[in-house]
């Protein structure tokens, strides 16, 4: 049986093996920023590729799109993140922790991305009752304040003329506001999806538990439009195709649940919400999000049509986002530039959205908790990840079983036919049972090992990560077995 990780075994293998670093460790670290080395970013491209594939390249009615993670300030204003994207914080007076309000009130963390502004006011109702986290001091809270999350940042050389913008907090906004550059480029129809994969930025009040929430992160988002009145088949549908992603990439179905959001807990535009959790080895209830998938309704694509009538008014008000006021919606609305014509129906409307919106760090962490195992093996203490050979970050290693005898010269010859096709690792230093072990922790699911018998046969042994188990197979029959094996 697989044994249950502890974030500290994978922290420290992460470490250990080149799989993620904290950053600017040589100035003692920048908190809550992570880099991934040579074997996380190949684990990481793996995961998107794979949420790539199914999200987008497997279905004939999502389109992909990259935008810039800088935007116009108006992207925010319409969206609500300007005035509303931030958490309520408290200061203890005894040891100068920052609190978030929320937290302090026992909203389970783990269920709580950010609650709104209105929620965490009334948890504030009884903070002289609460413990500071890291002092224990109870009621010696600060008057609570909006902590705002999103990073700010200036644009332009000359000092009268720059802009204040902010680093993206999510990036759906940039798929809304292309919404209408796709529909008139391309052919696509309703119900249709625009998927994109791209760094986020929030200035977390607290961060935590290495990977899993940071101030500079990845997500994979896709907003999903459909018709009204077909959106809860199709959040339906797309609970299910996020669940089986997971799934179907080896995650076990132990681990992953639902947890559908309470009405009094939805953001006031969402109709309906799901976390697909995961149960990490950390917090009070180990169950934590990992994604999110909402019915948005028409809020996102109506926010805008109104921030684009309110255009002048940034410029009016030169340019100071808080004096803007988003014009009252016209009668007409479902008419408005966001809009969508139905030929078939010879209708106009604004589209429902359907937004499932993953974190690639967050499932990196995932993948890696749950395919971290230890066994003993002959008394020693094998560690291994048994990755889904899709993600594995190399997919095979070549060894010649000793540096003499003619053997690294075949070995270098089957590494140089395979890595065009296959991340692979040659290694011919030490004893064989360590480079196995070294492959075992890099999560490789094949080794390839030339021998004495391969001058006289043709053949090499090929070795399963997971069982340890050796096959022997002919040279030319390599490239073929493993594509069959890793079904790539
Ligand atoms: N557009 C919707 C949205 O952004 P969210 O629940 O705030 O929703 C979606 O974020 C996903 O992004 C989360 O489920 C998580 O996987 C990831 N995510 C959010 N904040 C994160 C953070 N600070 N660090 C790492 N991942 C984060």
């Amino acid at each position: 049986m697989a044994k249950l990780a502890k974030l500290d075994d994978i922290v420290s293998l992460c470490k250990r093996r080149g799989f993620i670093f904290q950053s600017s460790e040589i100035y003692g670290g920048l908190a809550s920023c992570y880099d991934y080395g040579p074997l996380g970013v190949e684990l990481k491209r793996n995961v998107r590729a794979a949420w790539w594939k199914t999200v987008v390249q497997m279905r004939d009615d999502v389109v992909g799109l990259d935008c810039s993670i800088l935007m116009h300030p108006m992207v925010w204003k319409s969206s609500g993140h300007a005035d509303k994207f931030a958490d309520l914080v408290t200061v203890c007076k005894k040891c100068n922790t920052r609190s978030r309000v929320d937290h302090l009130a026992g909203h389970p963390e783990e269920h709580a991305g950010h609650v709104s502004i209105e929620t965490a006011q009334a948890d504030a109702q009884n903070l002289d009752k609460k413990a500071c986290p890291s002092c224990g001091a109870v009621g010696k809270f600060s008057e609570p304040m909006a902590f705002k999350l999103m990073f700010e940042t200036q644009m332009g050389a000359n000092v009268d003329d720059t802009m204040t913008l902010f680093l993206r907090p999510e990036t759906a906004q940039g798929i809304f506001a292309n919404f209408k550059n796709v529909l008139d480029s391309t052919r696509v129809k309703i119900p249709f999806g625009i998927a994109q994969i791209g760094k986020a930025f929030r200035n977390e009040v607290t961060t935590k538990a290495f990977i899993f929430r940071t101030r500079e992160f990845e997500q994979a988002e896709l907003e999903f439009f459909c018709e009204p009145g077909t959106d809860e088949k199709w959040y339906e549908h797309w609970k299910q195709m996020r669940f089986d992603w997971y799934i179907d990439l080896g995650i076990k179905k132990a681990n992953l649940r639902f947890r559908e959001h309470d009405p009094d807990e939805l953001a006031h535009y969402a109709k309906a919400c799901v976390d697909v959790e995961y149960k990490f080895p950390f917090g009070s209830g180990d169950w934590q999000e990992l994604e999110g998938i909402a019915n948005r309704t028409d809020y996102d694509l109506r926010q805008h049509q109104r921030g684009m009538r309110s255009m002048n008014d940034w410029y009016e008000n030169d340019r100071d986002l808080g004096k803007i006021d988003l014009k009252e919606e016209a009668e007409d609305y479902h008419k408005g530039p966001l809009s969508f014509f139905d030929e078939q129906k010879k209708q106009r409307y604004i589209p429902y959205v359907i937004e499932p919106s993953a974190g690639i760090d967050r499932s990196t962490l995932a993948f890696l908790v749950d395919a971290y195992d230890e066994e003993e093996v002959k008394g020693e203490t094998r560690n291994l990840l048994r990755f889904h050979p899709a993600l594995a970050p190399t997919k095979a290693a070549v060894f010649p079983l000793v540096k003499k005898d003619g053997m690294p010269e075949i070995a270098q010859k089957i590494y140089a036919d395979l890595k065009g096709g296959f991340n692979c690792f040659y290694d011919q230093k030490g004893a064989i049972g360590r480079r196995y072990r070294r492959q075992d922790e890099a999560g490789t699911p094949y080794c390839i090992t030339v021998d004495g018998q391969t001058k006289d046969d043709n053949t090499v042994t090929v070795r399963q990560r997971d069982s340890m188990q050796q096959e022997r197979i002919a040279i030319d029959q390599v490239k073929t077995y493993l594509r069959e094996k890793l079904d790539l």
